[in-house]
């Protein structure tokens, strides 16, 4: 498949074209955050803050952007975020950013509450890079025997979610009429009816083939039991004391690949991962989707890295939109870069090819700003990039010397 640039030359432009192709409320509950947006706004202003100093002179014609996880080869340390319905921005949108991933060759992770079941996405595009999502039921069976489904399908990489214990609190939804499964408001339909190109693409494919939107992993008897406004926030089932250390436990005497935790903001929390014995942890405030006053991931990079030590895994994801994005946190410590919303822009505005797209910009710019950073490997990349840095990112050691009069 080649596609050239369609058009699109950064992620702004691929969510412009999700803007005009997705109904209000499809849109809105991709692209928003949770009350006010400030940890989404500061999502972003965190890797804006941060100044990169360029180097000269240096040959920089052998560089590479590739690095490994896991001991499995990627393309760049960058990976596809779990995103629950993604087949609202394109009939079967999963498969989609499934195979844009392997394509691209890096990491896409399958989400609990896809539209597309787990085994249809591993069929198309299964490998040691794609990696599930695991949102941890009330009924512990349910959740268990969902946990073994998901390695008997072939994944090696597991990923809990451990950020959701009540819905979030997003206001948006509300007032567009959002929900899953989908509830057909006046407020939905007449952002549906706006776009008939979707109700083709996406809506009456979908019925034809598949039937009403559904959370195609969660087993019948889930899916009835839960009320429709539990579906809308995705996560309201689980309940606060539902979820614990001794519940992830449990999943690690059984899972035989990868164990991460995902949602996590402290230092205190990654130690504790790290003393479970878990192969690492996901920074994340969800894209600002849950806590408002979290702060960005990148923002508490280095004092997590300092407690956890150089080799503790962490990947961070919340606000990458520029691979110089990718560049900056791996100097502030982290070993991957994910994210779900650029990828998602992608899909709506040209299905596989828009997440492809997405993933190109992304490797573009992170080739470029390395060679104009002086990097010739991911390894190269650390705290010296960065001029005047603020207290929270890892001060760089200059060893600069004045030269002898
Ligand atoms: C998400 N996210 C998410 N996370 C998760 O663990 N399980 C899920 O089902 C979902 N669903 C979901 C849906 C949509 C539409 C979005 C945008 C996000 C959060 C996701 O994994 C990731 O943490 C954020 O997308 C990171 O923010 P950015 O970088 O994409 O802005
Ligand atoms: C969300 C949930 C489903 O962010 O994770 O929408």
């Amino acid at each position: 498949m080649t596609i050239g640039d369609m058009g699109f030359y950064n992620i702004e432009d691929l969510r412009q074209k999700a803007k005009k192709r997705l109904p209000k409320g499809v849109f809105e509950y991709i692209d928003l955050g949770a009350e006010d947006y400030i940890a989404l706004r500061n999502n972003r202003t965190a890797y804006e803050e941060l100044k990169t100093k360029n180097r000269v002179l240096i040959d920089v014609s052998k560089r590479s952007t590739e690095t490994q996880i896991f001991n499995n080869k990627i393309k760049m340390p960058y990976g596809i975020s779990p995103t629950a319905s993604a087949g609202l921005t394109n009939y079967g949108g999963e498969i989609d950013l499934a195979r844009a991933a392997q394509r691209m060759g890096v990491v896409c992770t399958a989400a609990t509450s896809a539209l597309t079941p787990m085994e249809e996405i591993w069929d198309a595009a299964g490998g040691e890079n794609l990696w599930f999502q695991l949102y941890m039921w009330v009924d512990k069976e349910l959740r268990m025997k969902f946990v073994e489904n998901i390695q008997a399908v072939g994944y090696k990489t597991l990923i809990v979610t451990v950020d959701g214990p009540v819905g979030a609190n997003r206001e948006h939804n509300n007032r567009n009429g959002y929900s899953m499964p989908l509830r057909y408001s006046p407020q939905l339909v007449s952002g549906i009816l706006a776009k008939p190109g979707w109700c083709f693409r996406v809506l009456l494919k979908q019925y034809l083939k598949r039937g009403s939107f559904q959370k195609e992993n969660y087993p019948e008897e889930l899916n009835k039991k839960l009320t429709q406004l539990d579906l809308a926030s995705g996560t309201k089932q689980i309940k606060p004391d539902m979820q614990c250390w001794d519940d992830i436990k449990r999943i690690q005497e059984i899972w035989k690949g990868n164990l991460l935790i995902k949602g996590l903001q402290s230092a205190e929390d990654a130690v504790l991962a790290a003393e479970m014995g878990l192969d690492g942890v996901v920074l994340s405030n969800h894209g600002g989707r849950y806590v408002d006053n979290a702060p960005s991931p990148l923002q508490v990079t280095a004092e997590t890295r300092a407690a956890v030590g150089k080799d503790f895994r962490i990947i961070i994801d919340s606000g990458p939109r520029r691979g110089s994005d990718i560049v900056k946190a791996l100097a502030c410590g982290a070993n991957m870069v994910m994210s779900g919303r650029p990828t998602l822009y992608g899909v709506a505005a040209a299905g596989e090819a828009g997440a492809y797209r997405a993933l190109e910009i992304f490797y573009t710019e992170m080739d470029r700003i390395m060679a104009q950073l002086g990097l010739n490997s991911v390894d190269e990349i650390g705290p010296q990039i960065f001029w005047n840095p603020p207290d929270w990112v890892p001060q760089p050691k200059l060893g600069l010397k004045v030269a002898a009069e």
